[in-house]
């Protein structure tokens, strides 16, 4: 059996697909079977950062009403075999996601896969319960700022209360991703620091990500940020792969003159 992770937020924009679309292709490089699926209905996004937008037909809402069977609505990646994909659906109607048939294509996609990556909505948004409902464990991605940390807080209060694993008496795993960390503020005191926003949220840490300027090109041509082995972002989330994986790396360095560094020799190329 495989496991659910689900990523999610409470603010939106934080950078959850970009972690679901880095997180899954870095699991499948080191030799698991991944799909990620995209539970975001309305929003189609995690497509376009796995470059597979071109290759839809079926949708997750397909599946679940009947137009297709799993098999067909699963894509594969063109780069790593061993990586899939489940769209969202387009629907204008976000409530069209049901308890039961929710369940019933994780449970399916459970015993087909290591990992069942979730790209959740944000905690406000509806489709967000069902996204971590059957999670066996949770992510949460934040950016180091006051507003999203907050959102957060209130996102691991409704994981604690409603997945089936809390109903059930038992814990769901969640670990922090502090994204779009920008070391020159930190610094100057200007944002968040690591320790600032463990603090509030205090869970463990499974990652920072720093604010890099690759993401957006990434984005761009459809080619997570870590299959790219200059990028500091894409070590970041190669690292936490492994540290999903259970391996014990230590965390990326994130300081100020890495950037400048970094600057200095895209010059020299
Ligand atoms: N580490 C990073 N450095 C720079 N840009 C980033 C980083 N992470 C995410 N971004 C950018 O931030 C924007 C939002 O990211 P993303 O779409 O992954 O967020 P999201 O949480 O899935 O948003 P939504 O709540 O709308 O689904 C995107 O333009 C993405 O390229
Ligand atoms: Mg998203």
């Amino acid at each position: 059996m495989g496991q659910i992770v689900t990523i999610t937020s409470g603010k939106g924009g934080v950078g959850k697909s970009t972690t679901t679309a880095n997180l899954s292709a870095a699991l499948a490089l080191l030799g698991k079977k991944v799909v990620a699926v995209d539970f975001d209905i309305g929003l189609r996004n995690l497509d376009m950062i796995l470059g597979l937008e071109n290759r839809i037909v079926y949708d997750i809402v397909d599946v679940m009403e009947g137009n297709c069977n799993l098999a067909q609505a699963i894509i594969k990646d063109k780069r790593t075999p061993n990586l899939h994909f489940i769209p969202a659906s387009q629907t204008k109607d976000k409530n069209v996601l049901d308890k039961q048939k929710v369940e019933k294509v994780l449970s399916d996609l459970k015993k087909e896969f290591d990992y069942v990556l979730i790209d959740s909505p944000a905690g406000i948004e509806s489709g967000f319960e069902h996204s971590i409902f059957l999670a066996d464990r949770t992510i949460i991605v934040t950016t180091p700022e006051i507003s999203a940390v907050r959102d957060a807080d209130r996102v691991i209060g409704i994981i604690d209360a409603k997945s089936q694993k809390a109903i059930n008496g038992e814990e769901v795993e969640k670990h922090i991703i502090i994204n779009r960390l920008k070391p020159e503020l930190v610094e100057k005191r200007d944002m968040l620091n690591v320790d600032d926003v463990l603090h509030i949220l205090s869970l463990p840490l499974i990652g920072v990500v720093p604010d890099t300027e690759d993401i957006v090109s990434s984005t761009n041509v459809g080619e997570p940020i870590v299959y790219n082995p200059k990028s500091l972002a894409g070590e970041a989330f190669r690292r936490i792969a492994r540290r999903i994986e259970g391996e014990d790396v230590p965390l990326l360095e994130i300081k100020a003159n890495n950037g400048i560094f970094a600057k200095i020799k895209g010059l020299f190329k």
